[in-house]
């Protein structure tokens, strides 16, 4: 896995992340519910979460840090080949919230797709990204994590409501050809028999809305959260330890481990067995709770800001989650792209393409409605031709 046979990579060059400014604090939250600032730190570490806006939504979060991360990779959004949106909570059932996030974009000639892999679902559309460069079917490709968790929390449940919180990450992947580095190795795995220990049971096609479920509440996140915290410190060093030996890079030679910022005792336990010391991990949950897909793109944004993500770098990332899922890569940091400033007239241009790509948008469809409006397109409804050619009675 570690060696690409054509000697395609795929290079992360630009990083990207939004979080709404709303700051709900430990001590915010007992005054919701029965908690305190001292219990949610012991068992978890996390002290504060970012909260969605009336105007924040997974796909307006998404588009926030995709536009960052382009604009650190100096690539233009009509360059990029596809999108993936890793989220738990798309903006609807469909139209995808990539497919959203690429008409804003204006990502013109991008294909666009969400996937569904709980807390694990950047890895998995890293993991997707890397083997579309890799087999040659993407030059460039946006992964993206997003995540509106404030909407689907029952914020009466104490054991939930104090874990989670909203946030997006973006990752630019390019093909690269000239040395080995990028995503070196990766890995996704499942185990459905799970899949009943972390659920939002309702509004899918087995429990679709109505008052029933509303009246039991089925549209919230639902978790065991004992018997998660199980499968993730058993899950954790395992799979990094199997990603190292994917890429050939004994663990011990890893700079950084970014993992899935859920709980600090499940790092800490994952530290333990690894026998790595605590720093080698990057946690900022403290800060942010589990924000689910997008953790560990934010986390990603915050290692190179704080220097711990050094170019020529070894970094494990892995994420565990709802399914059961779990995943992790090993990518090897890439020199750092020159962040040059842009002018006056550069950021004048961007916010001009982004505004086209509004007007675009706009233009398409009010062209199709007018193309419906004249008769110009094919219509369901049978035309006299077809009429003619019904069999007679
Ligand atoms: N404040 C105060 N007391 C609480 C709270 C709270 N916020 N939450 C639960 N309690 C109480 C319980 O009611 C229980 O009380 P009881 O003994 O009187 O019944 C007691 O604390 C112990 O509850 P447990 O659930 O056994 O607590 P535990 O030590 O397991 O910690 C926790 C709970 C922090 C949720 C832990 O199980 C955990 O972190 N699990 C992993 C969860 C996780 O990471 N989920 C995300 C996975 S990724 C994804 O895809 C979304």
């Amino acid at each position: 896995m570690a060696e690409s046979k054509n000697g395609r990579y795929a290079h992360i060059v630009g990083w990207g992340k939004y979080v709404p400014n709303k700051v709900l604090t430990n001590d915010d939250l007992s005054r919701m519910v029965d908690t305190s600032d001292e219990w949610i730190v012991t068992r978890t570490g996390i002290r504060e979460r970012r909260v969605a806006g009336p105007k924040d939504t997974t796909a307006s979060m998404g588009l926030a840090a995709a536009k960052e991360a382009l604009e650190r990779a100096g690539v233009r959004p009509h360059e990029v080949d596809l999108i993936i949106v890793a989220t738990a909570t798309p903006e609807h059932v469909f139209p995808s919230t990539a497919s959203l996030i690429q008409d804003a974009l204006g990502a013109v000639k991008a294909g666009a797709f969400d996937l569904s892999a709980g807390c694990t679902g950047f890895m998995y559309a890293l993991t997707m990204g890397n083997q579309a460069i890799r087999s040659g079917a993407s030059e460039i490709i946006l992964v993206i994590g997003a995540e509106t968790l404030s909407r689907i929390m029952d914020w009466k449940d104490r054991a939930t409501c104090v874990l989670f919180g909203d946030g997006a990450g973006a990752v630019v992947l390019r093909a690269g050809t000239l040395a080995a580095g990028g995503v070196l190795a990766t890995l996704c795995r499942s185990d459905g028999s799970g899949g009943d220990l972390l659920m939002l049971p309702g509004g899918g096609s087995k429990f679709p809305a109505s008052h029933q479920t509303l009246d039991q509440n089925l549209h919230t996140i639902k978790m065991n959260g004992r018997e998660v915290f199980r499968f993730a410190t058993r899950i954790m060093d395992k799979s990094a330890r199997e990603v190292a030996a994917q890429a050939g890079i004994p663990i011990e030679n890893v700079e950084l481990i970014i993992p899935h910022q859920a709980n600090l005792r499940i790092i800490q336990a994952a530290a333990r067995a690894l026998k790595l010391p605590d720093e080698r991990f990057f946690v900022n949950l403290h800060r942010y709770g589990n924000t689910s897909s997008a953790s560990i793109p934010i986390a990603i944004c915050e290692a190179v800001e704080q220097g711990k993500l050094k170019p020529g770098d070894h970094c494990v990332m892995v994420g565990f989650g709802a399914g059961l899922t779990w995943g992790a890569a090993l990518v090897k940091w890439g020199e750092p792209v020159p962040l040059h400033e842009p002018t006056r007239l550069e950021r004048v241009y961007k916010r001009l393409l982004y505004i086209a790509a509004g007007v675009r948008s706009r233009l398409v469809r009010g062209l199709r409605r007018i193309e419906t409006l004249l008769g110009g397109t094919p219509s369901p409804k049978p035309t006299r031709i077809d009429k003619d050619k019904q069999p007679k009675k």
